[in-house]
């Protein structure tokens, strides 16, 4: 029998979590499993219009708390009307950013705290977790080249921020994931596309595995 899957990536940027978060919905599909792409802060059209409020925020922008709660709000539509219907009806999602981003930016290099983001994402989405979150790991000197070549100076209002925040952000996520090793892979994010995509699957075999 096939059974749903929630399935999230998570990284600072320029990691390849989207290109790496598409290539694996291509090879669900070309595997005959039913498997949806969508992306954090959207994939529901309230989440959307609260991405363009905190990627390109009014006036001088948000205060952390007020981008935490903006994050949950998107998180809670998404949840309530994309991710559970489709792991509901036996899909795939795949999720470009959740929950683990918020904790990590908004929690850690914010300075919100991970319980008051936590508390956040209870209230907004019942506190639900993907089955799997794969954190893409790659090191600061090769994300700066890489935002360099993709952003050159027009990136947005969270991308834009310090050198110290997206070291904070970095990591905040691999002590996420060493308090979770159950909930989170790592995988170097080093390499080709075509490298990490292989390690990506490496990672999911448990789960496809089930799917027999
Ligand atoms: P996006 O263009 O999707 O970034 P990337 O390509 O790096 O994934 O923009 C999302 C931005 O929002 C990114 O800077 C991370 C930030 N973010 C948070 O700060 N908290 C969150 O909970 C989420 C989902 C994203």
């Amino acid at each position: 029998m096939m059974v749903g899957k929630f399935i999230a990536f998570e990284g600072g940027e320029g990691t390849g979590k989207s290109t790496q978060a598409r290539l694996l919905v291509e090879y669900l599909q070309s595997q005959h499993i039913a498997a949806a792409l969508t992306r954090e802060p959207g994939g529901t059209e309230g989440a959307e219009a609260i991405r363009g409020l905190l990627l390109d925020p009014p006036g001088d922008g948000w205060g952390a708390r007020a981008e935490a709660l903006l994050f949950a709000a998107a998180r809670s539509d998404h949840v309530e009307k994309l991710i559970k219907p489709r792991i509901a009806r036996d899909e795939w999602v795949i999720c470009d950013r959740y929950l683990d981003s918020s904790r990590a930016y908004q929690g850690g290099a914010g300075g919100v705290g991970d319980d008051a983001v936590l508390s956040l994402h209870e209230v907004g989405s019942s506190g639900l977790r993907p089955d799997l979150t794969i954190l893409i790991n790659v090191p600061p000197e090769t994300v700066a080249e890489r935002l360099a070549e993709r952003d050159g100076d027009t990136s947005d209002a969270i991308g834009g921020r310090s050198a110290e925040y997206h070291a904070a952000v970095g990591t905040t996520f691999l002590d996420l994931a060493k308090g979770e090793p159950e909930r989170f892979r790592v995988i170097d994010g080093d390499g080709t596309t075509a490298d990490v995509h292989e390690r990506v699957l490496s990672v999911l075999e448990p789960l496809l595995g089930k799917q027999a």
